[in-house]
């Protein structure tokens, strides 16, 4: 039986084990998905001996991701460019491998979910400048996303990180940072806008955006779940524009740890989506 988990401290409140689970489940195969918590200081260790506890592979959760990026013997380029990774696995050589699949998780759900968003490579206008933003400005670059427009509480986070995705794109000034309090004029030149804080979330303050500026077929997506359809969300929806909620990101994400592990490449699937949704008290 092939056995992966997912690690954290704490990881009580992680939704892999109910994707991978049921993905389990629907493809027929003998395997198991279990929760570690693991403290901070024992990453190493516990990565060490993944094999001999048995496991194939780990998802990583907060506030593990650089320490599980340190451990790798082989990390690919989105665990680097994102300085975080996500999910880990033994190659045959019994090597432990590394990616960041949140930039996948993001593009593949917004492909699927607002196919059309890059028509005109107009610009994107993404919120935050931390670890989310990190991974979705690499989706972005890849994607051949057109200009971005970054805008953060704290500019100086968002200066390091437009210089340092700028330099990678062949597009000169490919991210702008835009000042905080300029963020709502911004909002009109943009054809894709991205929350990546955590404002939104049930417990937080909304994010204080004005969306009437907001172009008629623009997207409007968020990387918050829990509400599935955040206040930003409802915004968007409530003009006519398409939303693209975090929960598809969720699950888009989880997708190459599972071939990696059971070597079978899972489906997102509205079933899945209702299975996940549920157990967020929304459907
Ligand atoms: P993550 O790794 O999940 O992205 P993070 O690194 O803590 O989390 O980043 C959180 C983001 O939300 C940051 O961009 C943060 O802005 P600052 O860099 O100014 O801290 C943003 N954020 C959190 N609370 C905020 C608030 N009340 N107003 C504006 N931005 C906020």
């Amino acid at each position: 039986m092939r056995r992966a988990c997912v690690m954290g401290w704490p990881v009580e409140h992680s939704r892999s084990p109910l994707i991978h689970r049921y993905w389990l489940k629907q493809y027929g195969i003998d395997g198991a998905y279990e929760k570690e918590a693991v403290p901070p200081g024992e990453v190493e260790a516990f990565l060490r001996g993944l094999g001999e506890r048995g496991y194939v592979g780990a998802n990583v959760t907060l506030p593990h991701k650089l320490a599980a990026l340190k451990a790798a013997d082989i990390a690919d380029g989105a665990a680097y460019a994102i300085s975080a990774a996500n999910t880990l696995w033994l190659d045959q050589a019994g090597k432990l491998n590394a990616t960041n699949t949140d930039a996948y998780g993001f593009m593949n759900n917004l492909e699927a979910q607002a196919p059309g968003w890059n028509a005109g490579r107009r610009p994107v206008l993404v919120i935050g400048a931390g670890g989310a933003a990190r991974a979705i400005l690499y989706g972005l670059l890849q994607a051949g996303a057109g200009k971005t427009l970054l805008a953060n509480r704290t500019r100086d986070k968002a200066e390091v990180l437009a210089a340092y995705f700028g330099s990678m794109s062949p597009v000169a000034n490919w991210v702008e940072v835009v000042e905080w309090g300029e963020r709502d004029s911004a909002v009109a030149a943009c054809g894709l806008l991205v929350n990546t804080t955590s404002l939104g979330m049930s417990g937080q303050p909304p994010l204080d955006l004005e969306l009437h500026g907001l172009q008629e077929n623009a997207v409007v997506a968020d990387i918050v779940y829990t509400p599935l359809v955040t206040p930003l969300l409802a915004a968007a929806r409530n003009r006519g524009r398409t939303s693209v909620d975090g929960l598809g990101m969720l699950l888009h994400q989880a997708v190459p740890g599972f071939e990696h592990w059971f070597g079978v490449r899972p489906e997102v699937t509205p079933e899945l989506r209702a299975h996940v949704a549920a157990s967020l008290g929304a459907s």
